[in-house]
């Protein structure tokens, strides 16, 4: 087997993002080398919180975590609730993480990474809003070279779910999304077109339910309480986990199609701000760095969450 992907996890825990955490931390193909946190969901506090009772559950308060920005660049903060709960991760009991988290910011964190590691090593995921990852290009320029690749869950070609065209991520921070989709490296939008298609099944919670392990139970917690949210405020049967898609995509690139498309994020329009805009008008130029994520393989997809909760599961016992 090749090496793992050495990634950074760019989070604001959440439902979805959680179960990113459990796909990088379980599966071999990945190395997660630290969780950086981003106000997004909930607030920062809460999320960075969130974060570390992840761990805890999963067995795996060795990985570091960072806190990051608490608001966006330009705009007022704002949170997901009617989505996440006051918590940010509503519907399981949190344990408390027994360390604080690292005393360097996110933003340090990324830069210092990238900078020491050989470049072209390690992948920022962003599973937030992109905060963060502005503020580290912005920084340390020299990250933008250094970085393998960007993979951003936020936006979409076709469709939004914070207004009719922007993906909550991308809205929360408009400002922060362009500077990521503008600078110079390779970048996969993981969008709605593609997040859309991964839905917590009942079958899949059942699946799970055979594990029979306190993580398993505090997954379909946090499904349970994230279908009722999906079906109250977004008219879906079962809710998507957006956000883990992005690891999927890392771990194994079959389950996860992408076309390679130019991408910018409208800053100014009446009714488009924060919309994702690609050009399909005519086929990407070999040198276009951005690709968006197509087609998801569903049940490739879920056998690797529910093969993680197992191994992580048996890890813990
Ligand atoms: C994205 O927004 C958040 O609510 C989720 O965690 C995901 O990252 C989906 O629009
Ligand atoms: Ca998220």
């Amino acid at each position: 087997m090749s090496d793992p992907r050495q990634i950074i996890l760019d989070c604001d825990p959440g439902h979805d993002d959680a179960v990113a955490m459990m796909l990088a931390l379980a599966n071999p193909a990945i190395e997660l080398l630290g969780i950086t946190t981003v106000g997004g969901n909930q607030t920062l506090d809460k999320i960075t919180r969130n974060a570390q009772s992840v761990l805890v559950m999963c067995g795996r308060e060795d990985v570091p975590v960072h806190a990051g920005s608490a608001r966006p660049l330009v705009r007022r903060v704002e949170i997901a609730p009617d989505i996440h709960g006051e918590s940010g991760l509503d519907g399981v009991e949190l344990p408390e993480p027994t360390r604080p988290p690292q005393d360097t910011h996110a933003v340090r964190f990324i830069i210092d990474t990238l900078m020491a590691a050989e470049p072209g090593t390690v992948t920022l995921v962003a599973t937030g809003p992109l905060t963060n990852v502005a503020l580290a290009a912005r920084l340390e320029p020299r990250i933008v070279e250094r970085v393998r690749e960007v993979v951003v869950m936020g936006g979409g070609y076709h469709e939004g779910n914070w207004t009719p065209v922007a993906e909550f991520n991308i809205w929360v921070d408009p400002e922060a999304a362009h500077i990521v989709f503008d600078e110079e490296w390779p970048l996969t939008m993981v969008g709605l077109d593609l997040t859309h298609q991964a839905l917590a099944t009942a079958k899949v919670e059942a699946q799970v339910r055979d594990i029979d392990s306190p993580l398993g139970e505090f997954f379909i917690g946090l499904m349970d309480f994230f279908r009722k949210a999906y079906q109250e405020h977004q008219g879906f049967p079962d809710p998507p986990v957006h956000d883990a898609c992005t690891i999927a995509y890392l771990i194994d690139p079959t389950i996860v199609q992408t076309r390679k498309v130019p991408l910018t994020v409208e800053l100014r329009g009446e009714h488009t701000v924060g919309m994702t805009v690609a050009d399909f008008r005519s086929p990407a130029a070999a040198d276009c760095r951005h690709q968006v994520a197509t087609k998801l393989d569903h049940a490739g997809f879920w056998d690797l969450v529910v093969e993680a909760i197992r191994v992580l599961s048996h890890e813990e016992s």
